[in-house]
């Protein structure tokens, strides 16, 4: 059965290994190993993921079958979209599966578990970037009502991409 928590800080390595492993199933076939490697040394360093632990404001969510960690969601606070959502908004700024519990409920009870946390801080949005290549992972949020709003250019490595803004009315 699979259960969604906080993570504590000693499985921050987990995760971290966790988030290589899929994001490399995800994103290898369409990308260089050499922006694959340069983005994670440059983002998914292990002082970057303990770093980001501890950051105020953000919060890092695990979905466990039995005692293995096979997906997790973060959220965080950022001021990116200010402009575009005014100030009362949060960022889902990674939700990662394991590939074996892809369209199983994972990611459901992740995104209820992010959209409680959301709510009860009263957020007025939920909003996150996403590949506009990543079609699989577009329709999912568009499952669950998130509407695009703007763009972005993220560094995949040397690779400019463009992301997809998307938000959601909380
Ligand atoms: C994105 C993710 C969290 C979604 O969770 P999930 O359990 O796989 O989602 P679901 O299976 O419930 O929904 C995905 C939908 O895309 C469909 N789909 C599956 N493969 C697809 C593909 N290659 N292209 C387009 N759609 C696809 C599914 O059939 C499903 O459609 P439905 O809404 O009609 O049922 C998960 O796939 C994941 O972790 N992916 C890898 C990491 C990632 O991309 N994270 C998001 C970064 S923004």
């Amino acid at each position: 059965m699979i259960r969604i928590r906080k993570a504590k800080f000693e499985e921050v390595l987990a995760v971290r290994q966790l988030a290589i492993e899929v994001y490399t199933d995800t994103f290898a076939t369409q990308n260089t190993k050499a922006n694959m490697d340069a983005f994670f040394t440059e983002s998914y360093s292990i002082e970057k993921f303990n770093s980001e632990f501890n950051e105020p404001d953000s919060v890092l969510y695990v979905a466990v079958d039995d005692l293995k960690i096979i997906g997790f969601l973060r959220l965080r606070r950022h001021n990116e979209v200010d402009g575009q959502l005014g100030k009362n908004h949060i960022e889902l700024q990674r939700l990662y599966i394991h590939r074996d519990y892809q369209g199983g409920e994972a990611s459901r009870l992740l995104m209820e578990e992010a959209l409680n946390y959301a709510k009860q801080r009263n957020f007025e949005w939920l909003w996150l970037g996403v590949w506009e290549k990543n079609f699989r992972a577009q329709k999912f949020y568009a499952r669950w009502g998130f509407e695009k709003f703007s763009e972005h250019i993220f560094h995949m490595g040397e690779d400019p991409q463009t992301d997809w803004l998307l938000k959601l009315k909380l």
